[in-house]
C-alpha cells in the first residue's frame, strides 16, 4: 500500500491530550481528522479536528466514523475491542493494530506476552478467585501489588499488600472476583524508566532515548531525559520493546515502562501501543515527537531518527496546582526560564490528580533540566510569588 494522499482523514478514537497532539501532528503532514470522544469540549476537538461526540461503543457512531476516514488510531488502550472491530468491517485499517490493543488492555497478556519471548517482568499470578490470590500470596510473598487487569491507569485500580491482615479488604476494594486482577511481586526498584519505539509497516523500528520517570502516587511526575542508566539497560530496554513491537504486528509506537531493580536487573512493568507521558519531551528535545512519529507509521510514511537533541525533563501539571487558588498558576513566571516550554491541554475543571498540562525544559544537561522544570514548577504557585530557589 502507498503512503496515506495528502487531505487524507485520520479517526482517531479518543480525544484527551495524546489525541490533541496527534491531530496537531497529522496537520503538519497535510491529513485532517476525525475525533470520537464522549465530551464535546474534549482536548482534541479543540484543534481544528472534526469532532464525533458519542461513548466509544455507540455502533452508529463508529459506523459513522468508519465511513469519513481512509485510516483510524486510537489514543487510549481501553477503547473496546469490538469497537475496533466495528470499524475495521468497514474496510479501514486500525493502527497500531488488534492484538496491540487487546493485549496492552489486559495486565495478565502483557506479562505473558514478555514471559513468551523470554523478557522479564516481576513475579506475578493472574486471580479470579478468592483462593487463587491465597495461594498466589503463598508463592509471591510480602510486599506484593494487587492490580485489576483491565481498565487500571495513573495508579487507579491498584493497591500494595503489606501483609496478610489487609488481604480481605483488598480484595474487596478490588471488585471481589468481579473482575480478574493480576498479583505482582513488589519491585524494589532503584529508578523507574520507559522507551518510546515506532514501528513502520514494513517492520522497520526506530527508538526514541531511554528516559526516566518519577511517579507520585501512582501518577507519573516527572521525565528526564535521557535516562542516567548504563549503556547495558539502555540496550536491553530497545531489545525488550523491539521484540515487544514485533511480537505485536505493530504499526504505530509502543511505550514500554520498565523498574531498573537495585541489582541491576530490568523488568518490563507495562505497555501502551500509543503516545505516552513520558514521551511528552521529545516535542522539543529530539529530531522528530512521538506525536508525528506515530502518524509517520501509521500513515505509512517513512519513520525520522528520533535522536535526542538536547537533554531535556518534562514535569506533569495536575489539577493540585490550582487548588487554593482564585486564578491559574503563574505560567508567566515558569515561561521566563531558559528553555521552558508550556502545554496546557485546554481542560477547564482542574480536578486534583487530573492532568491539565505539562512543561518541558531543554537544557545542556538531564539534571540541569529536572532542577529548572521542578523551579518553574515551584515559581507557578509560589504563594509570595518569590523563589525558594
Ligand atoms: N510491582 C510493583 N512494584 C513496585 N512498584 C510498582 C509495582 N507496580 C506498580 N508500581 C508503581 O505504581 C506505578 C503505576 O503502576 P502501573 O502498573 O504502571 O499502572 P498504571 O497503568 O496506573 O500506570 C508504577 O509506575 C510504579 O511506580
Ligand atoms: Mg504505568
Amino acid at each position: 500500500m502507498n503512503p496515506l494522499p495528502t487531505s487524507s482523514v485520520i479517526g482517531i478514537l479518543g480525544g484527551g491530550q495524546l489525541g490533541r497532539y496527534l491531530v496537531i501532528a497529522s496537520h503538519h503532514l497535510g491529513y485532517r481528522c476525525v475525533v470520537l470522544d464522549p465530551d464535546p469540549d474534549c482536548p482534541a476537538g479543540q484543534v481544528g479536528a472534526e469532532l464525533i461526540v458519542s461513548d466509544y461503543d455507540d455502533e452508529q457512531a463508529l459506523d459513522q466514523m468508519a465511513a469519513k476516514v481512509a485510516v483510524a488510531t486510537y489514543e487510549f488502550e481501553n477503547v473496546p475491542v469490538p469497537s475496533v472491530q466495528r470499524i475495521q468491517a468497514h474496510g479501514v485499517e486500525v493502527r497500531p493494530g488488534l492484538k496491540a490493543l487487546s493485549v496492552s488492555q489486559n495486565r495478565i497478556q502483557e506479562k505473558t506476552l514478555c514471559l513468551g519471548l523470554g523478557i522479564p517482568t516481576a513475579p506475578f499470578a493472574a486471580v479470579s478467585e478468592y483462593q487463587d490470590l491465597i495461594v498466589a500470596l503463598g508463592h509471591i510473598g510480602f510486599p506484593l501489588m494487587v492490580k485489576t487487569a483491565t481498565g487500571g491507569y495513573d495508579g487507579k485500580g491498584q493497591r500494595v499488600v503489606r501483609d496478610a491482615q489487609v488481604v480481605e479488604s483488598v480484595w474487596n476494594q478490588l471488585g471481589a472476583g468481579t473482575h480478574p486482577l493480576i498479583v505482582e511481586g513488589w519491585v524494589d526498584f532503584a529508578a523507574e524508566v520507559s522507551i518510546v519505539v515506532a514501528r513502520a509497516r514494513d517492520g522497520e523500528i526506530e527508538y526514541f532515548p531511554l528516559v526516566e520517570n518519577q511517579h507520585v502516587e501512582g501518577i507519573l511526575d516527572v521525565t528526564v531525559a535521557p535516562a542516567q542508566v548504563g549503556a547495558g539497560i539502555a540496550a536491553k530496554a530497545k531489545e525488550y520493546a523491539g521484540a515487544l513491537a514485533a511480537a505485536l504486528e505493530l504499526v504505530g509506537i509502543l511505550a514500554v515502562e520498565f523498574f531498573v531493580t537495585r541489582d541491576g536487573r530490568l523488568l518490563v512493568n507495562e505497555m501502551a501501543p500509543r503516545p505516552h507521558n513520558s514521551g511528552h519531551y521529545t516535542m522539543e528535545a529530539c529530531a522528530v515527537s512521538q506525536f508525528e512519529e506515530m502518524i509517520r507509521a501509521v500513515a505509512g510514511l517513512p519513520l525520522a531518527n528520533p535522536k535526542l537533541l538536547y537533554p531535556a525533563a518534562m514535569v506533569n501539571l495536575l489539577g493540585d496546582l490550582w487548588q487554593g487558588r482564585s486564578e491559574s498558576p503563574a505560567f508567566d513566571k515558569a515561561l521566563a526560564l531558559s528553555g521552558a516550554h508550556l502545554y496546557l491541554y485546554g481542560k477547564t475543571e482542574p480536578r486534583v490528580g487530573r492532568k491539565m498540562g505539562h512543561l518541558t525544559v531543554i537544557e545542556g544537561s538531564a539534571d540541569q533540566a529536572a532542577r529548572t522544570a521542578l523551579r518553574a514548577r515551584r515559581l507557578m504557585v509560589a504563594k509570595d510569588g518569590g523563589d525558594a530557589g
